[in-house]
């Protein structure tokens, strides 16, 4: 079983009328991937279309060429979306080639439904109902056989979600046990604080495969080396275990570091319990801790095995660490240039994190406003909350992208902080890759964020102009 479809294709089957044409293109384009459309490269081949090809020289033979053409594409290096044809599952060689090179997406659909959708169509197995319903009975075990995933008809943001290994449950925690992949022990790790709140509903849940049990402090004091030395040394897991971390941004930061360096790196899952967690940091497989010198300085990239998104526990979040949620929450609506809910905001970030996981292209839109937060926060020597912090970049942010600040100042309302102008500056211009004298950074235009350079005084004054005397 593929966990995630990092450097594997994505292929999606289902039932004829599943609509794996409809959903095909759009993740496609969410994953900047390639789209191989399995029917019509083949038609374009045999110069026939399906049906003819079925009439003319049977199924045994279409499924000959469609699983030479599964292999074909299923072994180009590029990571693509692929649209298989509704049987290329009964052949064996095309089920094991998707085992090997693929992470596969069943589109999950009732034999009602299809049947509606596809009784009009000229599809050659679709003619007859008993025979279409029976054929839908026999196809399901295979289905279910070689997916890696199932989602919802229609179901985007679930596709993706599945893609990067996100796991969007109400109560998951109480099903953790199941939910961390594989079977070995698993070392639990959880902030003071949060492991007293949720502690006892993952240890049932974990049963006998819990092995060992470990607290941080909470929020960002956690991410100290001699913290993460305390996690090597305690750790008892080989790397058949999982480290799973439970917590805000800091927990799962400091768990997977520790994850990703002990024993060269052990599998590990993430259960984010802030809305910063949900939307933002459990996400996309970065893992850092801080040094003297600065924040998230030293760290990995560490894909988790499994996030699991559950958001039932955010009920005990203190509004103060909502607020610091709602202001990535709100960027990534401006990214996505539409509303979002906890859901569909993980899903924006686990698209742009397949798509680029090492942070050289798209997934730097995640840093829209981050440049000016960056410079007001150690101007303030971090005693200002990031989202607060966040909530003032973006606003700089859309002012020199020359957008309508009402989306900010209506959800977040910042207001200008008072801290050294001179500080804030020599942050931000350390912070930031700079082109010549100009500096690059994150902007908004019509069709969505795009990176840019931009003259110095302008960012200067809008700077300035998040900071009061
Ligand atoms: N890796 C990434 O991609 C990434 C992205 C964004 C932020 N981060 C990091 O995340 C950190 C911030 O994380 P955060 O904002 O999630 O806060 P946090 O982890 O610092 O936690 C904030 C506080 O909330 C408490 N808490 C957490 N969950 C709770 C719950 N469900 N109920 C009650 N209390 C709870 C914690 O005990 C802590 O006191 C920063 O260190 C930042 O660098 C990482
Ligand atoms: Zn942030």
């Amino acid at each position: 079983m593929a966990l995630n479809a990092l450097g594997r294709h994505i292929a999606l089957v289902g039932y004829m009328g599943a609509g794996k044409t409809a959903i095909a293109p759009r993740l496609a384009e969410r994953l900047g991937r390639r789209l191989v459309e399995a029917d019509r490269l083949l038609e374009g081949r045999v110069q026939l279309t399906i049906g003819e090809f079925f009439a003319k020289r049977g199924e045994t033979e279409f499924r000959v060429a469609e699983a030479a053409l599964i292999r074909e594409t299923l072994a180009l290096d590029e990571p693509a979306v692929i649209d298989l044809g509704g049987g290329a599952v009964k052949t064996p060689t095309a089920r094991n080639a998707l085992a090997a090179r693929a992470f596969t997406v069943l589109l999950d659909v009732e034999a009602d439904t299809a049947w509606e959708r596809v009784r009009q169509s000229d599809r050659p197995l679709a003619q007859d109902e008993a025979a279409f319903r029976r054929i839908y009975e026999e196809r399901l075990p295979l289905y279910r056989q070689v997916a890696d995933a199932t989602v919802r008809t229609g179901d985007v943001d679930g596709a993706v979600l599945a893609a990067a290994g996100v796991h969007h449950e109400l109560g998951a925690i109480e099903r953790l046990g199941e939910l961390v992949p594989g079977d070995g022990p698993v070392a639990l790790v959880a902030d003071e604080t949060v492991m007293g709140i949720y502690g006892p509903a993952a240890q049932t849940a974990l049963g006998d495969r819990l092995r060992s049990v470990h607290e941080l402090p909470p929020g960002e004091p956690a991410k100290q080396l001699h913290v993460v030395g305390r996690l090597w040394s305690e750790l008892r897991v080989d790397r058949g275990g999982t480290v799973v971390a439970l917590g805000g941004g800091a927990a799962t930061d400091t768990a997977g570091f520790a994850a990703a360096t002990y024993l060269r790196g052990v599998p590990w899952v993430a259960v984010p319990s802030t809305l910063v967690g949900q939307v933002d940091a459990g996400i996309g497989g970065k893992t850092a801790i801080d040094i003297p010198e600065g924040k998230n300085l030293v760290g990995a990239f560490h894909w988790p095995a499994r996030v699991v998104v559950d958001e039932g526990l955010l009920e005990t979040l203190p509004e103060r660490e909502t607020r610091q949620g709602r202001a990535e929450l709100v960027k990534t609506e401006l990214l996505a240039g539409r509303r979002l809910d906890v859901r569909s905001a993980a899903a924006y970030k686990a698209g742009l994190c397949l798509r680029d996981p090492h942070d050289h292209g798209p997934r730097r839109w995640l840093n829209l406003g981050h440049t000016f937060a960056h410079g007001l926060e150690a101007a303030a020597d971090f005693d200002l909350p990031h989202g607060e912090a966040v909530a003032l970049g973006l606003l700089a942010a859309l002012r020199l992208s020359g957008h309508d600040t009402a989306p900010v100042v209506d959800a977040l309302d910042p207001q200008p902080v008072r801290v050294d102008r001179e500080r804030a500056w020599a942050a931000l211009l350390r912070d930031k890759k700079r082109t010549g004298d100009d500096i690059n950074l994150v902007l908004l235009g019509e069709d969505g964020p795009y990176v840019a350079a931009r003259p110095p005084d302008q960012v200067r004054a809008a700077l300035d102009s998040l900071i009061r005397d």
